[in-house]
C-alpha cells in the first residue's frame, strides 16, 4: 500500500486537494482549493482534477470524494453538482486527467473514514457511530464496528418540518444558516429536529458532526444546544476530511 496518496475533494463551491500522509493522517503540503466550475459537469470537473494533479507534480494513487451516491466508480446521484454526473464512471473519466485510475467515494463515506481513523471516531469503534456533515448539503457516513454501509444520503430523508413534509437537507444543511440568515439558536433547532428523526431510525451509539461548523469557534455557538440520546462529538478533521479520507479510501 502507498503510503503518500492524493486526496481530491470535489465540493459544491470547492475542490481541494492535497497529498496525504496515511500513518499520520495529515496533509504533506497546503491544500489547493479552486472554485468548482458551473456547471460543475464531469468535464469541467475533470479538468480541475488534472489541474490539481500537476500542480502536485502527482506521480501514484490519488482517491476523489464527491457529493453524489458512487458505486464501483459510478455516480448514481447529483444533488449539489451537475446532473450530467449521473450515469457516469467517474473513475474512468478521472483516469483520463491522472497518473493511475483513482479510487472515487462519497465525500461524506470519504469524511467519516477518517474520522474513524485518525479523528473522533477513533476511539467509538465498537457498535453503530454515524458521521454527518454539514455544508451546502448534509451528507451521512454509518459505521458499524469501524466498517462503512457506503451511500447512506440520510440528508435526503423526507420528514414533517412545521407540519410540512421536506427534504433534510434543504432545511438543517449550515447553507439554510447561511442563506436564510438564521441565528445559530434558530439553525440548532432545525439540526435538533434532523436528529430526533434520525435517532429515532438508527439508534447510533455515536454522532459526529463535521463540515466547517466543527471548528471549534463555530461548534461552541451551538453544540451545546443539541441533545441526543447518542454520544455527540464535534468532527476533528473538519474541511480536510474529505481529502484526508479520499487518500484513506484510495
Ligand atoms: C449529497 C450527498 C453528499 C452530501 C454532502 C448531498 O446533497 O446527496 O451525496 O454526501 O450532499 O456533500
Amino acid at each position: 500500500m502507498a503510503s503518500k496518496v492524493l486526496g481530491i475533494d470535489i465540493g459544491g463551491t470547492g475542490t481541494k486537494g492535497a497529498p496525504v500522509h496515511l500513518k499520520r493522517g495529515e496533509l504533506l503540503a497546503d491544500r489547493l482549493r479552486i472554485p468548482t466550475p458551473k456547471p460543475a459537469t464531469p468535464e469541467a470537473i475533470a479538468e480541475v482534477v488534472g489541474q490539481i494533479a500537476r500542480h502536485f507534480d502527482w506521480k501514484g494513487a490519488v482517491g476523489c470524494a464527491l457529493p453524489g451516491v458512487v458505486r464501483r466508480g459510478t455516480v448514481y446521484t447529483a444533488a449539489n453538482i451537475d446532473h450530467g454526473w449521473v450515469g457516469t464512471n467517474a473513475e474512468k473519466l478521472l483516469r483520463g486527467v491522472l497518473p493511475e485510475k483513482p479510487t472515487v467515494l462519497n465525500d461524506a463515506d470519504a469524511a467519516g473514514l477518517a474520522e474513524m481513523r485518525y479523528g473522533a471516531g477513533r476511539r467509538h469503534k465498537r457498535g453503530t457511530l454515524l458521521v454527518l456533515t454539514f455544508g451546502t448539503g448534509i451528507g451521512s457516513a454509518l459505521f458499524k464496528d469501524d466498517e462503512l454501509v457506503p451511500n447512506t444520503e440520510l440528508g435526503h430523508l423526507h420528514f414533517l418540518v412545521d407540519g410540512h413534509g421536506g427534504i433534510a437537507e434543504h432545511y438543517a444543511a449550515a447553507r439554510q444558516r447561511e442563506e436564510h440568515d438564521l441565528s445559530w439558536e434558530a439553525w440548532a433547532e432545525r439540526v435538533q429536529l434532523f436528529l430526533d428523526h434520525v435517532e429515532n431510525l438508527l439508534h447510533p451509539e455515536t454522532i459526529i458532526i463535521g463540515g466547517g461548523v466543527s471548528k471549534q469557534k463555530r461548534w461552541s455557538q451551538f453544540g451545546h444546544l443539541l441533545k441526543t440520546r447518542a454520544k455527540l462529538l464535534p468532527a476533528e478533521l473538519q474541511n480536510n476530511a474529505g481529502i484526508v479520507g479520499a487518500a484513506v479510501a484510495a
